[in-house]
């Protein structure tokens, strides 16, 4: 196997990165220690033990009571919330007078905020990438319901990136009458592709809104909303810094929110409301989306988390993460079984070119047969590896990486028994018992060197 300094030699920059291989000793000792080789970075990222201490110590020394009242300990929880606000917006680069934040569980609380609020009706068009997780996927549901059109952009193999003409076709069919939204993720969940940032400009110059899916893409590339201004932006945080979960975030522009219709209304939502009057009057901005009390313990922790991050530095985050894949991906791709066949498939690109840290593959024997994800799996987690199988809740993205045909698709869903329910299994019967997945090796925040040759050490072992 190439050794580190064969690494080197080709990935120079990585070098300028091991302040985090000391900060990977210092505050994320337990992977060591626990012999982790912890490859699932789009699935959560890690936190640092001295974000957990920071958070304690806030805790431990402060009397936090629910926001929104006038009483001292209210007000300092209110400041502490607003503060966390102010600085997200701040690490975005987002400007305050146009962008507002509403604080949500996660990105797919951020995305069903906008699904159920968007103003789709007869005359509306909700344009989406095949490439999509499954809370954008399901935003469509919202725009079936209310009569909008919706229209899937596919992917071309075998970059999976989109055929940017037919791209151009559809931004061109906005309805004038009705409201148009374009959404694409800034980072393909599956295959890593990140999709160009010009599209937003492109599209909202044609007349449509665009939610541009941050999730996989804020942990290890800076996005700058000063230089690009989506209307929507959802995230989740444990994505970026691991700790803590159950938060996320809508970023929008206070005009693209102004256009949101709420669906009902809730504590924390309204400036009045009547029983006997039967009315309501919604609260400006973000409080009219955050329902309830705001988890006003946990959402300190964001900026904790956010200023660690920016401690290390994105771009050196970025950088190193861009190393490990290109070095995974190379490494990778050169297995070849004594048969001359290739040890994998990647799914996406195989340079570093607008690309993420998650490298999908799936395996193959040295006949050229498929090995069944869930059988890497349980080889993986024997040697203490912590990768994603499956196809990590982007079936578009799957159906084009697999080959699956919409006709095939439609034979199985139109199978009597299989109006209401489907099993995965199920669903894997329709496609003879074959696996309906891959895997997702992916790097981040603290991988190292040693972990990348961990998988490939693992990989090799399935040489035959
Ligand atoms: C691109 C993308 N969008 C949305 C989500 C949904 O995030 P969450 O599960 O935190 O709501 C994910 C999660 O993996 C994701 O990768």
């Amino acid at each position: 196997m190439n050794t580190f300094e064969d690494f080197l030699q080709e990935y120079p920059s990585y070098a300028s990165t091991t302040a985090i291989d000391e900060l990977r000793a210092r505050d994320y000792g337990r992977l060591d220690r626990g012999e982790h080789i912890y490859l699932d970075y789009t699935g959560g990222g890690l936190y640092a033990e001295s974000q957990l201490r920071a958070h304690q110590q806030m805790l431990a020394e402060n009397v936090f009571g629910n926001p929104h009242s006038a009483n001292p300990t209210s007000l300092f929880a209110t400041e502490k919330v607003e503060s966390a606000r102010a600085y997200v917006l701040h690490f975005f680069n987002a400007d305050p007078e146009e962008y507002d934040l509403i604080f949500t569980q996660n990105a797919s609380g951020a995305l069903k905020l906008v699904g159920e609020s968007y103003p789709f009706g007869p005359g509306s068009h909700y344009l989406l990438t095949f490439d999509n997780h499954n809370s954008v996927n399901g935003i469509r549901e919202f725009a079936h319901a209310r009569g909008a059109e919706v229209t899937y952009l596919p992917l071309l193999l075998p970059d999976m990136r989109v055929d940017e003409a037919g791209l151009r076709r559809s931004l061109a069919l906005a309805e004038d009458a009705g409201h148009n939204l374009f959404a694409y993720p800034a980072q393909s969940n599956f295959s890593s592709v990140q999709h160009p940032l010009e599209w937003i400009a492109l599209a909202q110059s044609q007349g449509w809104d665009v939610l541009l899916d941050a999730a996989a893409y804020a942990p290890t590339t800076r996005l700058d909303l000063s230089r690009w201004q989506p209307d929507f932006v959802p995230l989740s945080f444990y994505k970026i810094f691991g700790y803590p979960t159950g938060l996320g975030a809508l970023i929008a522009r206070k005009t693209a929110l102004a256009k949101l219709h709420r669906p009902w209304f809730a504590g924390g939502t309204i400036t009045v409301a009547s029983v006997q009057g039967d009315k309501y009057y919604l609260a400006e901005g973000h409080t009219a989306f955050e329902e309830g009390t705001v988890n006003y313990l946990d959402i300190p922790a964001i900026e904790i988390g956010l200023r660690h991050i920016e401690s290390i530095g994105l771009e050196a985050i970025h950088e190193r993460v861009r190393c490990l894949a290109g070095w995974l991906l190379e490494e990778l791709t050169a297995m070849k079984h004594s048969s001359g066949l290739p040890l994998v498939r990647v799914y996406g690109p195989t340079d570093t070119q607008s690309r993420g840290g998650a490298v999908t593959v799936n395996f193959f024997d040295r006949d050229g047969n498929l090995i069944d994800h869930r059988l890497i799996e349980q080889e993986a987690n024997q040697v203490n590896i912590s990768l994603r199988t499956g196809c990590f809740c982007n079936p578009g993205a799957g159906e084009v990486a697999l080959g699956f045909s919409r006709v095939e698709l439609d034979v199985c869903f139109a199978q009597p028994g299989h109006e209401d329910r489907l099993s995965l299994d199920d669903f894997r019967l329709c496609f003879d018992g074959q696996s309906i997945g891959a895997v997702r090796i992916s790097v981040g925040l603290v991988t190292n060197f040693n972990d990348v040759q961990a998988l490939l050490k693992f990989a090799e072992g399935l040489l035959r």
